[in-house]
């Protein structure tokens, strides 16, 4: 039931994305339709569809899951992310995932919905309007794209064979530039097939999940990706057998939704041979 009502409410979400894509006018009309704001820092638009996004996924699943705990990132805004319940199931929503993709017309955009159960993400459906994709996946019983279950990975590659993503996400100034710039340095000197930088986080993990990219990895900076951005992805690539890590966490130790960074990979081998290069 759970899967389903989160089905129901990621397609409410991604239809109500389109009635803002046609015409886009000059950046000035688009700022005023979308009512773009800024929110800790310029690069972080937030549009009214992703409010209003949030709200109707929000409001129907507190309808339909009246003692659940709910976790959205407009909702939580610039704000401390409240700690995930071990005692009531929590879902964890981005309304849009890639807001700026969205705002500026580029298909990689897609609305998130996760739930965790004592603590742990079980149940992953995210769905990506612009292509018309659908992903579902629950712990244990394998991930789904538009109703076909999707192949395991596990295909070792070396990195000198992968298609490599990664996000410089919001951070910014010469620093935090330069230690991403050096991670992707060291991967380009290394040899690899080539890399995207796709600006969803959730798509990426879910292409890791399809084959499309064989390793993904978030900036190593302060501005890593939230548990929004990790929820039901996380869910969807481990349900065809890919690993995730944080490049700051203890070997071996489950993956914490509150990490700072991540590493998806088809394969732990390819996974580890990331790691290394990157920290
Ligand atoms: C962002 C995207 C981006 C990632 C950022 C995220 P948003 O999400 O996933 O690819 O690099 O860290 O915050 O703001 O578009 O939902
Ligand atoms: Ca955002
Ligand atoms: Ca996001
Ligand atoms: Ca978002």
């Amino acid at each position: 039931r759970e899967a389903q009502v989160a089905v129901t409410l990621a397609l409410k979400a991604g239809r109500n994305m389109f009635s803002y894509c046609d015409e886009k006018g000059t950046e000035a009309e688009l700022h005023h339709n979308l009512g773009i704001s800024e929110k800790g820092q310029p690069e972080d638009f937030c549009t009214i569809i992703d409010v209003e996004n949030e709200r109707l996924v929000m409001q129907g699943l507190l309808e339909a899951f009246p003692t659940h705990k709910l976790i959205g990132e407009e909702t939580t805004g610039t704000g401390e992310i409240p700690p995930l319940s071990k005692e009531h199931p929590t879902w964890i929503i981005d309304p849009i995932d890639g807001t700026t993709n969205f705002v500026s017309g580029l298909p990689l955009t897609c609305v998130s919905i996760g739930l965790c159960v004592e603590g742990k993400p079980v149940l992953g459906v995210v769905y990506a309007p612009m292509t018309d994709e659908l992903y579902i996946a629950v712990s244990g019983h394998g991930a789904y794209r538009n109703g076909v279950r999707l192949r395991k990975q596990q295909i070792v590659k070396r990195m000198v064979d992968a298609v490599v993503g990664f996000e410089f996400g919001y951070a910014r100034g010469k620093e935090k530039s330069n230690k991403m710039l050096a991670a992707l340095g060291r991967i380009m000197e290394n040899g690899c097939r080539t890399t995207r930088s796709l600006g969803s986080g959730v798509l990426d993990l879910v292409y890791v999940a399809t084959g499309r990219l064989d390793v993904i990895y978030s900036g190593i900076t302060t501005e890593g990706w939230k548990p929004w951005d990790y929820c039901a992805g996380v869910v969807i690539a481990r349900e065809t057998g890919c690993v995730v890590e944080a490049i700051d966490q203890t070997k071996g130790a489950d993956f914490d939704l509150y990490s700072k960074s991540i590493i998806c990979a088809g394969s732990e081998a390819l996974l580890q041979e990331t790691r290394v290069l990157i920290s």
